[in-house]
């Protein structure tokens, strides 16, 4: 899977969604989040982040791996809802983004 990291805390561009193949990237209240099993690796949302937030799994750098786990326990209680668009806003985050102090300029 591709993990959405802290470049996206509090920015949200949401460019990565309109080149989702699958709509596997859903929007919390902070940042958005790929699902771990609807993701098919494809790679497309990867360079057209703005701020360089999405990594391939592999590759999350040392100091945001805790975005991993985040990517992860979003959708612990979600299961696998098959797609974000009919879902829409989910007024959560993982707890660690949650704790995050407030970003932005
Ligand atoms: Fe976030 Fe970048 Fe997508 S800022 S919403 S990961 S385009
Ligand atoms: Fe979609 Fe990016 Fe995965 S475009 S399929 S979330 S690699």
């Amino acid at each position: 899977t591709y993990i959405i990291a802290e470049p996206c805390l509090d920015v949200l561009d949401k460019a990565c969604i309109e080149e989702c193949p699958v709509d596997c990237i859903y929007e919390g209240n902070r940042m958005l989040y790929i699902h771990p099993d609807e993701c098919v690796d494809c790679g497309a949302c990867e360079p057209v982040c703005p701020v360089e937030a999405i990594f391939y799994e592999d590759d999350v750098p040392e100091q945001w791996k805790d975005y991993t786990n985040a990517n992860y326990e979003f959708f612990e209680d979600l299961g696998s809802p098959g797609g974000a668009s009919k879902v829409g806003k989910i007024d959560k985050d993982a707890t660690f983004v949650g704790a995050q102090p407030p970003r932005g300029d």
